[in-house]
């Protein structure tokens, strides 16, 4: 089973920080999930769309400058850009998640993405991108066919794993709260992977374990690697 650090090690560094991708490899993280934002053309790892209640900062991250954020801080660490912190993580030789979730943040990150690769030197197949937007991603697909992509769902729709089919995704991530055997069999079956988030309770680890879900993601990377050590 993959574990994806959600956030970076976001219970034990401010979330999407340098600091909780750091903090995630030290742990022995061999895969980070990440939330994004653009600014003014600009891609920041950041996860809300106001700044109030995660930040020192206030409003819409959409609506701010890239000089006003340059001054804002999560606890005591700033908001990297998305090139920092995949700067940092070409180094490490793990899986990123970008999880594309601001309204403006896909044509910067369409023009990004194969920097990441040509002058970071990641493998396509280290780099998933995900998005409850499921818009988004076909608009990727069409710019990227070898891409890695997957759709997120909250819930569970009538035709849920023929969503992830039909974009060509590499896997399904799917909300803990309605994680089911069928499901898992099903987007199986259709030769996709299975991420679920966000799981951090050891019984939650096991059951989905037992149900061969592929991958979770976790606050606590290095518990839930200790937990599944104890399955
Ligand atoms: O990508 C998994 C998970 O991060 C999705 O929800 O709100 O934590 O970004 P959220
Ligand atoms: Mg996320």
């Amino acid at each position: 089973m993959i574990i994806f650090a959600h956030r970076g090690a976001s219970g034990y560094a401010p979330e999407n920080t340098l600091a909780a991708m750091k903090k995630a490899i030290e742990l022995g993280a061999r895969a980070v999930e990440i939330d994004i934002h653009s600014v003014e053309g600009e891609l920041y790892v950041y996860h809300d769309r106001r700044l109030d209640h995660k930040s020192s900062g206030t409003g819409l991250i959409s609506d701010v400058s890239r000089e006003y954020l340059k001054t804002l801080f999560v606890d005591s660490e700033p908001i990297p850009t998305l090139w920092e912190v995949m700067t940092y993580l070409s180094k490490q030789n793990c899986l990123v998640n970008i999880e594309l979730k601001g309204m403006t943040c896909l044509s910067p990150f369409i023009a990004l993405y194969p920097k990441l690769i040509k002058e970071l030197g990641f493998r396509a197949d280290q780099l998933l991108i995900s998005s409850f937007h499921h818009g988004f991603l076909q608009e990727f697909r069409r710019s990227y066919p070898l891409a890695c992509i997957a759709p997120l769902l909250e819930g569970v729709l009538l035709n849920t794993t023929d969503i992830a089919t039909q974009l060509d995704a590499y896997s399904i991530h799917l909300s803990l709260s309605f994680i089911t055997s069928e499901l898992v069999d099903d987007a199986h079956s259709k030769g996709l992977k299975v991420f679920v988030y966000t799981v951090d309770h050891p019984e939650d680890i096991h059951q989905l374990n037992k149900m061969g879900v592929d991958g979770i993601f976790t606050n606590y990377p290095d518990k839930a690697t200790q937990t599944l050590a104890q399955a």
